[in-house]
């Protein structure tokens, strides 16, 4: 489908996660393309920042400070965007945390922290805005994953759970909502060089040698260039940058290479460590 020139022009898109990283900069393209965009984040400080830097260009934008783990924030953030706006044509479910480690070392707390934001964070955002968009006969949800919701990558097993479960998620809701208007698009960027780096811990495991297992990641702007054109051509599945996709054809070419590939990954990963006194 060809994508419109005015997707976005006197829309009103709701972001989650917009205080840094990949929903900051897309708060920010969303309002240099001539959305409305009611921008979120459980940090009122750096959401304050990435408003003022919008309100600065000349943008449209508002701050709404929330925590997705809290449905009904969630919920009235939504009824509040619809009674000031009349419409809610996107959101953008993009809050997340990372948490890795293998199965073996992390805590029920641990497993608890990273599905209460990456999944039932989504899961809010859809059970407060499908409903609307239903009754309006329109919208377009968009929800972020990763590779790792695509990849069986081994040593973030909580993360890896939370993001497989919103790509079935998302697709199974696009399904749903085809026919009654509602589009549903999931996101699956590979590395995308944000501060998730800096604010992620890995148990067990130094952080810093974890990453250099990685090659460079893609810039902000680029990734949300990508994930854009996709919104608009109204793609179930976004993958971003070239790893990624090449990760996700090996995956959906042979699940069992793709475990073999993680578990050699896993060997790589297990020299870093941090063994017991
Ligand atoms: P980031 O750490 O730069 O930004 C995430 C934002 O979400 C932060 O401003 C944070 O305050 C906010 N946030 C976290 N928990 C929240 C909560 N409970 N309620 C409201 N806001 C909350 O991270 P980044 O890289 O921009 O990540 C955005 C999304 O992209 C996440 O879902 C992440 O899992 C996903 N992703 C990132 C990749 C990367 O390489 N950076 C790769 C694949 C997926």
């Amino acid at each position: 489908m060809r994508p419109r020139a005015d997707a976005f022009r006197h829309k009103t898109a709701l972001v989650t996660g917009a205080g840094s990283g990949i929903g900051r900069e897309l708060a920010r393209e969303l309002a240099r393309r001539g959305a409305v965009v009611v921008a979120s984040d459980r940090n009122p400080g750096p959401l304050r920042e990435a408003v003022d830097a919008i309100l600065q260009a000349g943008g449209r934008a508002e701050a709404a400070p929330l925590d997705v783990t809290d449905a009904e924030a969630v919920q009235r953030t939504v009824e509040e965007t619809v009674a000031r706006h009349g419409r809610l044509d996107y959101l953008f479910n993009n809050a997340g945390i990372g948490v890795g480690g293998e199965a073996r070392d992390i805590s029920l707390q641990d497993w608890k922290e990273v599905l209460d934001v990456n999944l039932h964070g989504v899961v809010h955002g859809v059970a407060a805005a499908y409903p609307v968009m239903v009754r309006q006969g329109f919208g377009h949800i968009v929800n972020t994953s990763s590779v790792a919701g695509l990849f069986p990558l081994a040593g973030e097993i909580s993360y890896v759970t939370s993001k497989y479960a919103v790509v079935g998620l998302s697709h199974a809701l696009r399904a749903e909502s085809a026919d009654l208007g509602v589009k549903v698009t999931v996101v699956c960027p590979g590395k995308i060089e944000t501060p998730i780096y800096r604010t992620s811990r890995v148990v067990k495991y130094p952080v810093e040698k974890v990453l250099s297992l990685w090659p460079r990641g893609m810039k902000p702007e680029t990734c949300v260039r990508i994930i854009l054109r996709g919104v608009e051509r109204n793609r179930a599945t976004v993958v971003v940058t070239p790893l990624a996709w090449t990760m996700w054809l090996v995956e959906r070419a042979s699940p069992d290479l793709a475990v073999g590939l993680a578990r050699l990954y896993m060997k790589r990963m297990r020299a870093f460590r941090i063994q017991d006194d």
